[in-house]
């Protein structure tokens, strides 16, 4: 089996190493070929570049397979918790009982925010997007917690890795409470990580908060799924960011700006509004015409690794129905989205293009029964989403081959030209 490829430009030939991987397609070695040939690899949307080494989560795209450190997702969203993801992702393995309890104590024991924090959000307009807020105050973590700040200490890592998963919650609740008018709950120790969560947004001083065990899995069960997937753009922003030696806080604030965009995080809100749109089964004809003729992009479908079906909108839609009829919820978007999946899936034009069913198609669905507003669909997803974040970006410092991330470009603008005073321009 052959471990190096030739490329021949001219009259001359290189040799780029192929390196192996424990499962998935080879990679090309090109780290010397511009050393070696004055020649870039040109790959806008990095559709054929591994930008990194990784030992965190794997997609095979056609065959709708992801794993977690070798786990299938649907046995994670199936039997684990959310926290017991964290550690995988984190530390590699799923914990002992006795590497939980330590684990679980450490989160809880970090969840508070910094009495002076609680000021900070007063700055925002009530009306702001949660997700403005939430990258706002992200950032600000590194004004509040200085003392783990060096990334090049293994301990200060942790410590930051800890405090992120254990805050984003308590934030992500404020952003929330605060959009609403409601004061801020503190988190509750004895709470799990999900039930902590749903009694800081949606506890009032005005009665009781009752748990909802059904509700509590699944939103658990929904951080799971969005916990981490590979080398997506919020992803590769949180790399890129922490490759200059930046604070971890405001790396993370890097990657809640980008997931932000309705290609990516964004499109489990969006999706929602497209159901609104579309308002009745009987508006979909014209709605999929629509789409065909490039108004516009049915959102929560198509992937740009999925080419089959993504395995977590499997356990979305699954999580949905029991969270609808758990609540006794009769949604007529339900009704929208299942006839839409279904006229979507039997149309040339999307069987063509490889379009199924994204984890935003059904989640934006539960998350209105659970109680959330739309707009906060995308917090929910930064939440979840910062342990694999973190993950990814300590394994970045694990590895001793970090250099600065510096992609170069195609250029085809200007030569070089002299400069032109005013009056000779025109
Ligand atoms: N609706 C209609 N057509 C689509 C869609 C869609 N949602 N997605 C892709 N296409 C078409 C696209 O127009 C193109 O057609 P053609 O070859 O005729 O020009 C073809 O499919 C290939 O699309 P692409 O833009 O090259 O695909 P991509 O890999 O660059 O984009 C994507 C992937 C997720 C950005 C895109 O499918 C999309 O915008 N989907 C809607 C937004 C969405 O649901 N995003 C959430 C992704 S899952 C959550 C996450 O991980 O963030």
């Amino acid at each position: 089996m052959t471990d190096k490829a030739t490329l021949t430009i001219g009259d001359k030939n290189y040799d780029l190493p192929i390196l192996k991987g424990s499962t998935g397609p080879d990679v090309l070695d090109v780290r010397k070929l511009y050393a070696d040939s004055d020649h870039f690899t040109f790959d806008p949307g990095f559709t054929s570049t591994a930008s990194c080494e990784s030992k965190i989560t794997y997609i095979d795209g056609d065959a709708g397979i992801l794993l977690h450190r070798g786990y299938p997702i649907d046995q994670l969203a199936e039997k684990s918790s959310f926290l017991e993801v964290c550690h995988l992702l984190l530390n590699g393995e799923l914990p002992t009982a006795e590497e939980f309890t330590k684990f679980e104590r450490n989160i809880t024991y970090h969840t508070m925010l910094h009495a002076q924090f609680d000021s900070f959000f007063q700055g925002f307009r009530r009306d702001a997007h949660p997700m403005a807020v939430m990258t706002g105050a992200v950032g600000a973590l590194s004004a509040f917690y200085a003392d783990s700040l060096n990334v090049d200490d293994p301990k200060q890592r942790e410590i930051s890795a800890h405090r992120l998963i254990a805050k984003m919650p308590t934030i992500a609740a404020r952003a929330f409470q605060y959009s609403q008018g409601r004061p801020f709950v503190t988190p509750r120790n004895e709470l799990s990580y999900s039930e902590n969560f749903l009694r800081m947004c949606f506890s009032v001083p005005a009665e009781d908060w009752v748990p909802n065990p059904v509700l509590t899995r699944a939103m658990d069960r929904i951080f799971i799924l969005h916990a981490d997937h590979e080398q997506n753009a919020s992803t590769s922003t949180v790399r890129l960011a922490g490759s200059s030696g930046a604070h971890p806080f405001a790396c993370i604030a890097a990657g809640i700006a980008c997931l932000w965009g309705p290609s990516h995080g964004g499109a489990n809100q969006e999706a929602l509004e497209m159901l609104e749109e579309i308002g009745s089964v009987e508006n979909i004809p014209a709605y999929v015409q629509g789409v065909k003729d490039r108004k516009y992009k049915l959102m929560g479908f198509g992937h740009r690794v999925y080419k089959n079906f993504d395995p977590r909108a499997k356990v979305m839609q699954k999580t949905c129905y029991e969270v609808l009829e758990q609540l006794g919820v009769n949604d007529p978007l339900l009704k929208v989205a299942m006839e839409l999946e279904k006229v979507a899936l039997s149309d040339q034009y999307f069987i063509d293009r490889k379009l199924y069913p994204n984890i935003d198609f059904y989640s934006g669905i539960t998350l209105r029964a659970m109680g959330f507003p739309k707009e906060m669909f995308t917090v929910l997803f930064a939440l979840a989403r910062t342990v694999g974040w973190i993950s990814q970006w300590k394994e970045m410092f694990e590895d001793p081959s970090r250099k600065i991330g510096r992609p170069r470009q195609l250029y085809t603008g200007a030569t070089q030209r002299d400069y032109v005073t005013v009056e000779k321009r025109g």
